[in-house]
């Protein structure tokens, strides 16, 4: 098979822009892939992030305008990771060149810009367009999204989805744009963290009909560049309690975002109960995907037992990497481009692939009414 050459320019080389860089470099890792990515160009207005780009043979264009790589006919995908408020300007200008994108979370700023850019994708088709969450690229994540589809559940009885942060957890640390509305946007914690924990549910079926925000603003100022007070005015922590349906039977859904959960780096999270079985499976322990079942134990009774399953390194799409070694968060990053080009190519199948733009949609939704609900203390309908 002779893989098909894609060229990749990344606009914005900050924290999640060399880290897609240095992903790519570990194309070879992936099995008989029919995309082979060259990351050629990238942009950043700050001409000292594009230094540690040297790194990289490949790249052959370094600009601090975007709009010279919109231009570019070599260029066939982009990827995007810059401030929330610049989203919905580049998505657009990106998706309007007829390039592929793949795009940052919360996917624009607001609701608002998040319809703007759907508007922009239904203008061009030719634009291949999906959002960034990689998480769910876990191998123990995928175990426990086969375990619910396998229908194992039976009859549910609550499902959760986390993502916890606690740096934030230091008053001291200062002020960036993350933690200011005018730049996250009025979503806060949502719009940073939000993705993470609806892109599995969402892909579940698990659209809510209702939701109640719990959303907390902890940390209210923090020191800014030049040392004095500035106002920290995003929520830090939001915690969404809604009702879904799995299999046609209504169910609490727990999503929780926090940037303030003492004791957690960067924790995912994934939790389905039901009456006959049950899966969790948490970053925290990233080999491990614990099953629930009733089961007869040799010399004693029927019990109810969590089992324990190391689940190996092979998450959706096959690498040479061997089965029973461990898996991390680079490897999820080079999992959700694996799938993101066979999609774009049309080689994904009906395996699990990246956020759609109708779903990421769909998390503004939730957010805004989370937020309604927060303010008026109650339940608002989807
Ligand atoms: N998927 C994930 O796990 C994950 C993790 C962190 C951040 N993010 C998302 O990635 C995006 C960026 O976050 P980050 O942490 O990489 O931010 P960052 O601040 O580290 O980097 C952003 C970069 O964009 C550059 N930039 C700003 N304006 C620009 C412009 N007009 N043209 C080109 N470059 C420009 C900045 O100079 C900076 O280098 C956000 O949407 C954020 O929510 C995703």
């Amino acid at each position: 098979m002779t893989a098909e050459r894609v060229n990749i320019a990344i606009i914005g080389g900050g924290l999640m822009g060399r880290e897609i860089a240095a992903a790519i470099q570990r194309w070879p890792a992936l099995i008989e892939h029919p995309v082979r990515p060259r990351l050629t160009a990238v942009c950043d207005i700050n001409p000292a992030a594009l230094e540690w780009f040297d790194e990289i043979d490949t790249v052959v264009t370094k600009t601090t305008n975007y709009q010279q790589l919109l231009s570019d006919d070599s260029i066939d995908v982009i990827y995007v990771a810059v401030r929330h408020d610049l989203h919905e300007g580049i998505y657009t200008d990106v998706i309007r060149s007829g390039k592929g994108l793949l795009a940052e979370k919360p996917f624009g700023i607001d609701g608002d810009a998040v319809q703007a850019i759907l508007a922009a994708i239904a203008e061009h088709p030719e634009s291949f367009v999906r959002c960034s969450s990689e998480m769910p690229f876990f191998p123990g994540a995928q175990v426990a999204i086969d375990y619910v589809r396998s229908g194992a559940l039976g009859t549910i009885v609550e499902a959760r989805n986390s993502f916890l942060h606690s740096s934030d957890i230091d008053v001291n640390k200062p002020i960036n744009w993350k933690r200011q509305t005018q730049f996250c946007g009025k979503a806060g914690v949502l719009n940073d963290l939000g993705m993470h924990t609806w892109h599995v549910p969402l892909r579940l079926g698990w659209v809510p009909d209702s939701v109640y925000g719990v959303l907390q603003n902890i940390v209210t100022e923090r020191p800014g560049p030049d040392g004095s007070t500035v106002d920290c005015d995003t929520w830090d922590n939001a915690v969404i309690h809604s009702w879904a349906r799995h299999d046609g039977v209504s169910f609490p859904l727990t999503t929780e975002t926090k940037r303030i959960d003492p004791g957690q780096k960067n924790t995912w999270e994934f939790e389905a109960i039901g009456l006959d079985g049950g899966v969790r499976f948490s970053t925290k322990n990233p080999k491990l995907v614990e099953i629930f079942t009733v089961t007869t134990v040799p010399g004693g009774g029927r019990e109810q037992v969590w089992q324990q399953v190391d689940s190996g390194s092979q998450s959706v799409w096959p690498t040479v990497t061997g089965p029973n070694f461990e898996s991390g968060f680079s490897d999820t990053i080079l999992q959700m481009w694996a799938v993101f080009l066979a999609e774009r190519h049309g080689s994904l199948g009906d395996r699990f692939g990246a956020v759609r733009p109708e779903e990421a949609a769909l998390t503004h939704l939730i957010y805004n009414a989370a937020i309604t609900s927060h303010s008026e203390k109650r339940a608002v309908e989807l």
